[in-house]
């Protein structure tokens, strides 16, 4: 990949989104904003899984702990969204995006192997959410959405270093930057085979 298409995107993401997705995700806002708010709910459910299966990681429990907060407040505040627009709450859809990247994780192993696969993967979630609500936030015309999006970006890029600092933590350095940069290769591929399509985040 050449240095300038890099330097489009975020947090080291291989294949950057294409901004014309912005354009239909406006155009189905109601969709858009049910798959958003089933988002939040899954990395809420997902943080509270994480401390539940690792209580004994210290450091996981306090940092994740106030992330499960975060990210239940993410959820009610796309619900605040809707009803503002008097939308409503649509049915949660099946996640492909999210589907696949499970299947990617190495199934098996210890304990510990399983708890890298398991923060990898949400660092990568929160790190493409990251990068389209940074779209979302500089292209979509509606300018309270603009500012909407943009909060949501600075929160889940923080999410994103955090999930990546316990995997070090917790696999070290060395394993846990060669299996990251396993499955950047993988999303990037992933993200390739999905058709720009704009009722859901990813
Ligand atoms: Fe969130
Ligand atoms: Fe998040």
């Amino acid at each position: 990949m050449s240095e300038s298409l890099k330097s489009k995107t975020t947090l080291g993401l291989e294949l950057p989104t294409d901004p014309r997705w912005v354009n239909l995700a406006e155009k189905s806002l109601q969709d858009i904003l049910t798959d958003h708010a089933y988002c939040e709910q899954k990395a809420a459910s997902t943080c509270i899984s994480l401390i539940t299966m690792y209580p004994e990681k210290e450091e996981l429990l306090e940092e994740v702990m106030p992330v499960v907060t975060e990210e239940w407040g993410h959820f009610r505040l796309v619900i605040a969204e809707l009803k503002k627009r008097n939308l409503t709450l649509g049915r949660q859809r099946k996640d492909e995006y999210v589907h696949e990247l499970l299947k990617f994780q190495k199934k098996g192993g210890s304990y510990e192997d399983r708890l890298l696969e398991k923060l990898l993967t949400c660092a990568l979630i929160e790190a493409r959410s990251c990068e389209r609500f940074r779209l979302l936030s500089l292209h979509i015309s509606d300018p309270a959405l603009r500012e909407f999006y943009h909060g949501f970006m600075v929160s889940e890029a923080g999410h994103y270093k955090m999930f990546l600092r316990l995997a070090k933590l917790y696999a070290g350095e060395e394993k846990a930057s060669k299996r990251w940069r396993e499955y950047l290769e993988f999303e990037a591929g992933l993200m390739a085979t999905f058709s720009a399509t704009g009722d859901r985040m990813h």
